[in-house]
C-alpha cells in the first residue's frame, strides 16, 4: 500500500480550527449534502429554515437529527412547538432555500404551504416531508442539536438539491465512461472512446469533461466560483450583497469571503455602505476574466470550421427545445 499522502494532489491548506474558522468551514464544505427546510408551529408563530445539518439517526426507532445555531431567531419557536417537519428540497428549489435562509418575518408568504397533521407547515414541491415529535435535544458547542422521532412521511417524485463548496449543485449519475476507471487507477484517466455511448450518455460525460476543465483553469487563475461570478455580475452593475445573494444562488459565508478577497485586491468599494461596485482595476480584471471564458470556448472549439459549427450548436439548441417542451 502507498503511504504517500494523497500523492500528487496539491494541498490548498491545512491547519488547526482555532487558528483559522474559515478555512476549517471551507474543509467541511468539501462534503456535499442535501437541502432542507426545517418548519414548525408553536400555535400562533411559525419558523422555518434552511438546514444542511441534517441526518437519520435510527431506523428502529425512526430517529432524525439536525443542528441549529443557539443564536438562531427560530430556536425559540422550534422549542415550544416540539415538533417539526422536515422538507427536503427538490432541484428546483434553490429560490426556496435562499428565501429560508433570510432571518426575514414574512418567508411563508412567500411561500406555497399547508398545514401538516403534527401542526408543522409543510412546502409544496418538495421530494420528501418527515413530520416529527421533539424526542430530545442535545448540546453541541455554538448549536443545539434536535432529534426527532418519525410520525409520518410523504415521499414525492423529483430528484434533490444538493449542498457543497457553499454553492447549490444537481445530481448527476456518474458519467458510464468514467466508471471503473477512475478512483482504483494510478494513473490520469484518459479519454476513452465514446462510439458505444448513447447520445444522453455522451452529452452527459462531455458536460463533465468540459466543467472539469473549465474549473481547473478557474482555480488556476486563483479565483473562487463565488469571486468568478462576482466579478460577472459588478462589472455590469451596482448591486447590494442581498441582491448578489439572490442572484449568485450561494451561502452568505461564501460571498461574504469573497467579497472580502476581491476588496483586498482593491478591486471593490463599498457605495452609501450597502452598493457594491467594482473600480477601475476591478473593472479591468473582470474584462481579463471575461477574456479567460472567451479564450476557453475558442480553444474548445478549434478546430471545428463556422459550419459544423454553427450546426453542432443548432442541434444543441433544438435537443434544448425539444427537452423543454417534451
Ligand atoms: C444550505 C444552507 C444550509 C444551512 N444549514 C443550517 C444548519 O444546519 N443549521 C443552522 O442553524 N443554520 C443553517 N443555515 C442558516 C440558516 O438557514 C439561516 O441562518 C436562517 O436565517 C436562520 O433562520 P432565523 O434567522 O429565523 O434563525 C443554512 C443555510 C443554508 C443556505
Amino acid at each position: 500500500m502507498d503511504m504517500i499522502k494523497n500523492p500528487g494532489i496539491k494541498i490548498i491548506e491545512s491547519g488547526v480550527p482555532d487558528e483559522d474558522i474559515r478555512t476549517f468551514r471551507k474543509c467541511l464544505s468539501q462534503f456535499a449534502t442535501g437541502v432542507t427546510v426545517m418548519t414548525a408551529s408553536n400555535g400562533t408563530e411559525m419558523a422555518g429554515m434552511s438546514v444542511n445539518s441534517f441526518a437519520s439517526l435510527s431506523l428502529e426507532p425512526p430517529l432524525v437529527l439536525w443542528s441549529i445555531r443557539k443564536e438562531s431567531a427560530s430556536l425559540r419557536i422550534f422549542q415550544e412547538a416540539r415538533h417539526y417537519a422536515v422538507n427536503i428540497l427538490s432541484d428546483n428549489q434553490a429560490d426556496i432555500s435562499n428565501l429560508f435562509s433570510k432571518s426575514t418575518e414574512d418567508k411563508f408568504s412567500k411561500a406555497s404551504w399547508f398545514k401538516g397533521i403534527l401542526g408543522a407547515p409543510l412546502l409544496n414541491g418538495v421530494i420528501c416531508t418527515l413530520e416529527c415529535s421533539l424526542e430530545n435535544t442535545i448540546d453541541g458547542g455554538d448549536h443545539l442539536i434536535l432529534i426527532g422521532r418519525v410520525k409520518h412521511y410523504t415521499r414525492y417524485n423529483g430528484t434533490p438539491l444538493l449542498f457543497y463548496q457553499g454553492r447549490y449543485g444537481v445530481a448527476n449519475d456518474l458519467p458510464a465512461a468514467l466508471m471503473k476507471q477512475a478512483s482504483l487507477s494510478k494513473e490520469p484517466v484518459n479519454a476513452p472512446s465514446t462510439p458505444h455511448l448513447s447520445l444522453l450518455r455522451r452529452l452527459h460525460y462531455v458536460s463533465h469533461l468540459i466543467s472539469s476543465r473549465f474549473n481547473t483553469q478557474r482555480q488556476a487563475l486563483g479565483i473562487s466560483v463565488a469571486e468568478f461570478r462576482i466579478y460577472g455580475w459588478l462589472n455590469a452593475q451596482t448591486m447590494t450583497e442581498q441582491e448578489l445573494q439572490e442572484c449568485i444562488y450561494l451561502s452568505q459565508e461564501e460571498i461574504k469571503d469573497a467579497l472580502q478577497a476581491i476588496k483586498k485586491r482593491q478591486h471593490l468599494e463599498y457605495q452609501d455602505t450597502q452598493k457594491i461596485h467594482l473600480t477601475k482595476t476591478g473593472r479591468e480584471y473582470a474584462m481579463f476574466i471575461n477574456q479567460q471564458v472567451k479564450n476557453f470556448e475558442a480553444n474548445l472549439i478549434q478546430g471545428l470550421d463556422k459550419n459544423t459549427l454553427e450546426t453542432t450548436l443548432g442541434v444543441i439548441d433544438s435537443l434544448i427545445n425539444q427537452a423543454k417542451s417534451a
